[in-house]
């Protein structure tokens, strides 16, 4: 083990070549979302105290990030420093090899690696699965370090001619292993039909750590060459998170099945796009670029500078599955509380409990008509509405309205709270996002 580590850590070759598109273009499926708490015996309050409490990890778990994805960091410090967190708030079912095993994943569309925890393990974290055995299955094979997947590694290494990878997730989750193809099983879910992915390139971790979410893995989404919608064709996908804390499962939508309905939305509003940006020291997240945000119809003061990604890689606004509540650039977080506090009229409080910092007493006093308006978030050509309920949370027993958002050092990250019954598409290929609002709970 220790020989390997040195390995891991010693060989850092060049990047990059893209990994071609192995799949027959009409491809599609979905599967079910289902939140990482799901099924779990807290309260309401506690959920949303978790969660933003994940949230910060992975907030703090960027930052690390950005810090040295810089360039002229020295690579080996970059290498250990890859990509966002261990942690996300989706898990996805897949299975694999042949037979399959079935297991769920944590999706991360901050990431791009897909990989499980393999036997014979020399650190594994406990996972409700067993660990998936490459020597029982018919169609594992390891990539020889000459492939051209091993190449799409950002720092691959070379143990006995085999292609080894090593992934740090910013916070204490690391996984290292051999990079493999193998056979993925997707879909059943609703009347999807099963999907069989031959030859999909995945992490094999035999040495790994970090916290898992009482899953065995993790699907990256993120807009690397080896991620599972890049490696998918056609490469797009599209999900729809149903109401926070609602039991219903969200869905989640992979190539042909991803496409949005313009028509017949509950709110009859159009599919809007934007293009995604492109952060060099950040590759595998979904930048957007964001220009102002609004409350009802007035515009809010904040110079646009303050979403822009600066010269280090720092800065800029990601779209995220994997985090709960936005983080807004300081500044911008500054005037939409202003905002906030001229439309509603009510004494502003902290509640410390759940650990949100712009907060209101909830219901107000019957005497006074307090109304929330919609948020808008300014994109480059569109426009995202988010209403009340999309980005303002009852915090607790206490009965707290709060804005579910929290100021940030760095850039800004819009998390899955304010995604909410919208329908959003990630068209990878086109380097485009699409939304419309989509009653999810009951699509
Ligand atoms: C499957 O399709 C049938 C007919 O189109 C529909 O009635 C049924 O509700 C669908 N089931 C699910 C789980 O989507
Ligand atoms: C892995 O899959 C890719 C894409 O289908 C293929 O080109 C390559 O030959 C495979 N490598 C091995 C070792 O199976
Ligand atoms: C962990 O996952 C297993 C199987 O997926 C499930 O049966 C179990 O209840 C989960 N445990 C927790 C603590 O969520
Ligand atoms: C889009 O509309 C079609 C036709 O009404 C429907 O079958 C499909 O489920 C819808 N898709 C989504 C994601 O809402
Ligand atoms: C939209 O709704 C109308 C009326 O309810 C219906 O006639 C039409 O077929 C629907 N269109 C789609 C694409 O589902
Ligand atoms: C809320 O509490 C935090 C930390 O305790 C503090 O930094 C912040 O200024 C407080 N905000 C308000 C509005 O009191
Ligand atoms: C977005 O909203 C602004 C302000 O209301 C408006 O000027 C602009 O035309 C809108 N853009 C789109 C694409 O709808």
């Amino acid at each position: 083990m220790a020989n390997l580590v040195l390995l891991l850590v010693l060989l850092v070759a060049t990047k990059s070549l893209p990994v071609a598109h192995c799949n027959d273009d009409n491809v599609g499926f979905q599967l079910k979302l289902t939140h990482v708490d799901a099924g779990t015996p807290y309260t309401k309050p506690q959920l949303l105290s978790r969660a933003i409490a994940r949230s910060k990890a992975r907030m703090a778990a960027l930052q690390a990030v950005a810090a040295v994805a810089a360039p002229l960091v020295d690579p080996i410090t970059a290498a250990r420093v890859l990509v966002m967190s261990g942690t996300g708030e989706y898990l996805v079912g897949l299975a694999i090899g042949t037979p399959p095993l079935y297991y769920t994943a944590i999706m991360d569309t901050g990431s791009d690696l897909i990989w499980t925890q393999c036997a014979p393990c020399l650190l594994c974290a406990d996972q409700p699965t067993p660990y998936f055995d490459a020597r029982r299955s018919a169609t594992y094979r390891a990539l020889p370090c000459r492939s051209p997947r091993c190449a799409a590694l950002s720092y691959p290494a070379c143990f006995q001619k085999v292609c080894v990878y090593q992934y740090y997730y910013g916070d204490t989750a690391s996984t290292a292993g051999v990079l493999a193809n193998e056979t993925f099983t997707f879909g059943g879910a609703g009347n999807s039909t099963k999907v069989r992915a031959p030859n999909i390139a995945f992490g094999c971790g035999s040495i790994n750590a970090g916290d898992l979410a009482n899953s065995s893995g993790m699907v990256g989404f993120g807009r690397g060459p080896l991620s599972l919608v890049s490696q998918l064709g056609p490469s797009r996908f599209s999900y729809c998170l149903t109401s926070y804390l609602s039991p219903t499962p969200s869905r989640l939508y992979f190539g042909a099945f991803a496409t949005l309905n313009s028509t017949n939305t509950s709110s009859g509003s159009p599919v809007q796009s934007t293009p995604f940006v492109v952060n060099p020291a950040l590759p595998n997240m979904y930048f957007l670029s964001l220009k102002g945000i609004s409350l009802g119809t007035k515009r809010l003061p904040i110079d646009p500078l303050v979403f822009a990604i600066n010269d280090d890689g720092t800065g800029g606004v990601i779209i995220d599955s994997g985090t709960s509540i936005t983080w807004l650039q300081q500044d911008a977080y500054d005037a939409v509380r202003r905002g906030l506090l001229s439309a509603i009229l009510l004494p502003a409080m902290n509640d410390t409990d759940i650990g949100l910092d712009t907060c209101f007493p909830w219901p107000p006093p019957p005497n006074l008509a307090v109304t929330v308006p919609d948020l808008v978030l300014h994109f480059d050509s569109a426009n995202m509405t988010l209403p009340p309920e999309n980005y303002m949370v009852i915090a607790s027993t206490t009965g707290y309205l709060c804005l579910a958002m929290a100021p940030s050092g760095v850039g800004t990250i819009i998390g899955n709270y304010q995604q909410q019954n919208l329908h959003i598409l990630y068209d990878v290929a086109n380097s485009f996002l699409s939304f419309v609002p989509a009653a999810c709970d009951i699509i």
